[in-house]
């Protein structure tokens, strides 16, 4: 199932559902009904895509500033949200490329709307409407071939949950068999491993006609087998630093780390094609 095609506002999307929980206004009362049966499931679940956000900009900082990679593909973009990945590399890599993939209406009318953004020249700042379900389109397209001529950092941010098995498998190992050695990938995805609620979840995406996916650690780790994976390896966010540099630090205050991991429910990881 995905949400490519024609803008449809009477069923919900997932880039529009996340956009609300991030406290976007790109997003449509059927979006909200289902967002509020998620939040009955998982209260918290703004909280973690908070998270989730502040984790991409994490190792992306991290990717771009201490690994030195200057191409970006980013799988699954969502709804412009400050700062996008574009803008953080550009941070550190000014003369960076970087690739765009989602296939959603909405994501795609924004992220051409962003007017830096430019999906025909050679370059800097791209955006491909491609269904990941068909990776092969991706890998064959030139604004994928135009990013191998140095090692890419290739960023799944939540979206691999969205597909049944094998697919989310199929698409990760065919990318990073396609991108020089040196290259990376980042990934956050949700686990009922850290909160069972998180099993409901993917029922309630599921119920309103999305697939979706959590999976245990052993199965997010299994994307990362033929990688080098990076300190501290398959982990909760909090235990990377945060995006502005200093620890993630709520335990021994008000909360247990077990009960802040529950809040946020997802495993992150980052690694390197050797
Ligand atoms: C939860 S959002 C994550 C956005 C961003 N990566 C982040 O972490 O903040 C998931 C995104 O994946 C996109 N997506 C879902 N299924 C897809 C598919 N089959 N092909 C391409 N994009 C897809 C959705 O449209 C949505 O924008």
């Amino acid at each position: 199932m995905t949400d490519g095609g024609a803008l449809d506002t009477n069923r919900p999307s997932k880039a529009r559902i996340y956009d609300y929980f991030l406290g976007g206004k790109d997003n449509y009362p059927s979006d909200r009904a289902a967002a509020a049966q998620v939040e009955k499931v998982f209260p918290n679940i703004r909280r973690a895509a908070r998270e989730n956000r502040d984790f991409m900009v994490k190792a992306t900082k991290f990717i771009a500033g201490e690994r030195g990679i200057r191409r970006f593909l980013d799988l699954g973009t969502g709804i412009p949200t400050a700062p996008n990945l574009h803008q953080v590399v550009r941070e550190i890599q000014p003369d960076s490329r970087i690739l765009y993939v989602d296939n959603d209406p909405v994501v795609l009318a924004h992220s051409r709307a962003l007017g830096e953004l430019d999906d025909t020249a050679e370059g800097l700042v791209g955006f491909v409407d491609i269904d990941l379900a068909d990776v092969d389109r991706l890998i064959e397209s030139d604004e994928f071939r135009n990013l191998l001529d140095e090692p890419v950092g290739v960023s799944c941010f939540g979206i691999l949950h969205f597909f049944p098995d094998p697919v989310p498998y199929t698409i990760v190992d065919k990318i990073m068999a396609a991108v020089p050695a040196g290259s990376y990938l980042s990934i956050t995805h949700a686990t009922p491993d850290l909160n069972p609620a998180l099993a409901e979840v993917g029922e309630v995406y599921r119920n309103n006609k999305m697939d979706a996916f959590p999976r245990t650690y052993a199965e997010i780790s299994h994307f990362f087998r033929d990688l080098d994976l990076i300190d501290p390896g398959v982990v909760v966010s909090r235990l990377w630093p945060t995006s502005a540099g200093s620890p993630a630090e709520e335990v021994g205050h008000a909360k247990t780390a077990a009960e802040i991991d529950a809040e946020v429910a997802f495993f992150c990881g980052v690694a390197r094609k050797p």
